[in-house]
């Protein structure tokens, strides 16, 4: 191997490895800056990003709608914390709730935050409304899923590497196959609050239900008098080629987790959007975060619902993901043996007999593409939305490269 001692990517590397906990296996580049879809390292190189920071970047990288929104709050206000009303603070909350169709909105900061919100208001409500025995509240959650990282919700999570040794874990959770809706509905008793899923599982690799699925879960949960909490933190907000992936089969849950691309990129926004018979079992004291629903959260936020709202993003994904879709799986049979895609997003199976996902995304990145391995063979496309025909072209196309050996 050649050595370039001028490039400052290894010992970028190396300083990052020596001086972090090693909770993540970055892939061995160093970005400094980016611009729409595309990422620039410390020595130059440019990287077409096919990640797009796990959904947090669907709208690009400093889209100058965004950027200008964070700009003009820095030179206002960035925090007041909750104890006070600031002046972004009711439009974020009534533009998101419109987006959603919900009456309420409660803002938080991380996905993993608005997740232990959603299992929070759902045990209140339990024993508030719907009578469950106290502290008996239990949640139907599905094998495969990622909700996040607290004790909590790495108690459900049936991914050992999650979850091994952070116990002891909390009670209430019931693991049922993805999918399974007779399973889901034999899971359901007197006590059971909530049933708790991603619409698509986006860290299991992008495993989309069989379709009724979904459908299935809403009647379910109306007639057994469940509330049905949608993550959608990395599937929703464009990401599926529709404001939420449950659009896709007309399904209304009760309670939408959002977090990720709601940030803009910029800054950890997540908020929990439900109806007033739900979220309004919460009373001061009972919930909160210093800096959920802080200023500059909202500014970039709002800007975040209004982009959405003008349903291009929607629209592109759907149908440059039919681009990428024809691409991906023009490519099985030579390499992939799986293909899974709605909208920009795409789980691709490579063969395990000619590489790893981590080998696939090692070998991707030399040649200028950035993407992220899950589980094994498998690899996570999810491009910001703002990419082009040519640039999904590209991408597909160092793919087969790379495939090809
Ligand atoms: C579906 C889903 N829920 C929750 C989370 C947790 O979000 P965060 O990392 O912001 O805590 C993630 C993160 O990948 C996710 O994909």
């Amino acid at each position: 191997m050649i050595v370039d001692d001028k490039l400052r990517t290894p010992g970028a590397v190396r300083d990052a490895e020596r001086w972090t906990a090693h909770n993540y296996h970055p892939l061995p580049v160093v970005i400094s800056s980016a611009e729409g879809a595309w990422l620039t390292d410390v020595d130059g190189k440019r990287y077409l990003d096919c990640l797009a920071g796990y959904s947090a970047l669907n709208f690009g990288h400093r889209h100058p709608q965004l950027i200008a929104a964070a700009h003009a709050q820095l030179d206002r206000l960035t925090l007041t914390s909750r104890a006070f009303i600031h002046d972004q603070f009711a439009d974020f909350c009534r533009e998101l709730a419109e987006l959603c169709g919900k009456d309420l909105v409660l803002p938080m900061n991380t996905g993993a935050e608005a997740v232990e919100t959603g299992i929070k208001v759902a045990r209140k409500w339990g024993y508030q409304v719907k009578g469950v025995t106290p502290g008996q509240a239990n949640i139907v959650v599905a094998e495969g899923n990622f909700h996040g990282r607290t004790t909590t919700i790495v108690s459900f999570s049936t991914d050992e590497d999650a979850r091994a040794n952070f116990g002891p874990y909390t009670p209430g959770f019931t693991v049922v196959p993805y999918g399974d809706l007779d399973a889901l509905t034999a899971a359901i008793d007197e006590n059971t609050v909530a049933v708790l899923l991603e619409p698509i599982q986006g860290e299991q690799g992008v495993v989309v239900p069989p379709e009724g699925y979904l459908p299935g879960v809403r009647r379910v949960c109306t007639e057994r008098d469940v509330l049905f909490i949608a993550d959608e933190i990395q599937s929703g907000l464009g990401r599926t080629g529709r404001t939420f992936a449950c659009d896709h089969e007309d399904v209304v849950p009760d309670m939408y987790l959002l977090g990720k691309a709601l940030g803009g990129g910029i800054v950890p926004v997540s908020a929990v959007a439900a109806n007033a018979d739900v979220l309004g079992v919460l009373k001061p004291g009972q919930h909160g975060s210093t800096f959920g629903g802080n200023p500059l959260a909202c500014a970039v936020a709002i800007e975040v619902v209004r982009l959405l709202a003008t349903g291009e993003f929607q629209r592109r994904s759907a149908e440059l993901g039919e681009r990428l879709r024809a691409g991906l799986e023009g490519l099985v049979g030579k390499g992939l043996v799986g293909v899974r895609v709605r909208g920009l997003w795409a789980g691709l199976d490579i063969d395990p007999a000619l590489m790893s996902g981590r080998e696939a995304c090692e070998r991707l990145a030399e040649r200028g593409v950035l993407a992220k391995d899950t589980h094994g063979s498998t690899i996570r496309l999810a491009p910001p939305l703002v990419i082009t025909e040519e640039e999904i072209d590209l991408a597909v196309a160092q793919l087969a490269a790379v495939l090809a050996g």
